[in-house]
């Protein structure tokens, strides 16, 4: 383990380097956090022989929860105070102005899938979407829909019940965290995606048949948004779970049963662009924000001074490479020195994050 630097007197100027750290898998395991992490947080939070802060930013395909209160929780457990303006999770990049999606959809309806409870909808009302639904909604709307499951009284107290599912098309549908009830969900997405349109309600009985109308005008077709494509995370347990990607791929198999080819989405999330992109603006703002470079020295901040710390190489190394970042890919997550080659090669691997971190800074 690395002891305190703090002693180390040194006549190096502090590297130029910002970090974006992934969540599951680097600083937590589930409910337990790596205790690396605390001490990492807080050596680039000043503790460190430069007495300077570092950039970093938190960068996961998790959600679920309103952005606010994932940075509560966070810096209550790192011990390092997390901003809003240091923290991207899956479905954030929905509430950009830079994508398309809030002005295209803000008052139209949209089925939001995923999370527990109303939360996902309440996420997305916080973003501006102004007609969102969700699954149990609709089961409400007509129990027959789903025959296998029947609503908890707790879920009758928040579905919408003024929403005419007879009469109102859904426009498109976001998966913005792991749904709670696969087989509820798929069922409700077939029938939108299969059966409504932009300008068609999917709930009416119509001699139609499927996607019938959809041929006529692809761009009538309803969209379809996943916001995570990790087909497995690492959470406490301590081999891999299933995450949304896993999700996407059950609703595509089912569709493509039905269907001749499966549906086409819009996928969010690390590794697209979409996400990096948006990380990055914030990493160079929080650069900015803590160090004060003078336009030459921010003009100097390459994307080869951006370090993505991540355990999977679907994700984390993927899209670091992708954007022109450096990536390192630590062993404490989805990723093990025992499964070989990574998919994707990292600038360089490391046994946790705080080896990473002391690591870029060794060499940056
Ligand atoms: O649902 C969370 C999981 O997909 C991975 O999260 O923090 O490792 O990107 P993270
Ligand atoms: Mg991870």
């Amino acid at each position: 383990r690395y002891t305190s630097n703090l002693t180390r007197s040194t006549s190096r100027s502090p590297p130029t380097a910002a970090f974006a750290f992934d969540i599951d898998g680097v600083l937590t395991q589930g409910s337990y956090v790596l205790p690396e992490a605390r001490r990492i947080l807080r050596y680039l939070d000043g503790e460190n022989e430069w007495n300077k802060k570092f950039p970093f930013i938190l960068m996961t395909n998790g959600g679920g929860k309103p952005e606010e209160e994932r940075c509560r929780e966070l810096s209550e457990r790192l011990q390092s105070k997390i901003d809003l303006s240091m923290f991207v999770q899956s479905h954030t990049v929905l509430s950009s102005p830079v994508l398309p999606y809030l002005s295209r959809y803000r008052d139209r309806a949209v089925m939001v899938l995923g999370g527990v409870g109303d939360t996902c909808r309440k996420i997305a009302e916080g973003y501006g979407y102004q007609n969102v639904v969700i699954p149990a909604d609709v089961l409400a709307w007509n129990p027959d829909l789903w025959p296998f499951y029947k609503l908890r009284d707790e879920e009758k107290a928040y579905v919408r019940r003024d929403f005419d599912f007879s009469t109102t098309p859904i426009e498109a549908v976001f998966v913005f965290h792991d749904p709670r009830n696969w087989a509820l969900d798929v069922q409700i997405t077939l029938d939108i995606l299969r059966y409504g349109s932009k300008g068609r309600p999917a709930f009416t009985r119509s001699n139609d048949t499927p996607h019938s109308h959809v041929h006529a005008d692809p761009l009538d077709a309803v969209e379809l948004v996943f916001c995570n494509p990790d087909l497995i995370w690492r959470g406490a347990y301590f081999r891999p779970r299933l995450g949304q990607g896993a999700f996407r791929e059950a609703f595509q198999g089912v569709y493509k049963a039905l269907e001749p080819k499966q549906y086409p989405y819009k996928q969010l999330g690390k590794p697209t662009r979409e996400t990096y992109h948006h990380a990055e603006s914030l990493l160079l703002e929080r650069a900015q924000e803590i160090r004060r470079f003078s336009a030459a020295e921010m003009h100097n901040i390459s994307k080869r001074n951006i370090y993505m710390i991540g355990d999977n190489p679907e994700s984390d190394i993927a899209g670091a490479n992708a954007a022109g970042w450096q990536s390192v890919l630590v062993h404490t997550g989805v990723y093990s020195p025992s499964d070989g080659v990574p998919t994707h090669k990292p600038t360089f691997q490391a046994r946790d994050v705080e080896e990473a971190v002391h690591n870029v800074l060794s060499t940056a």
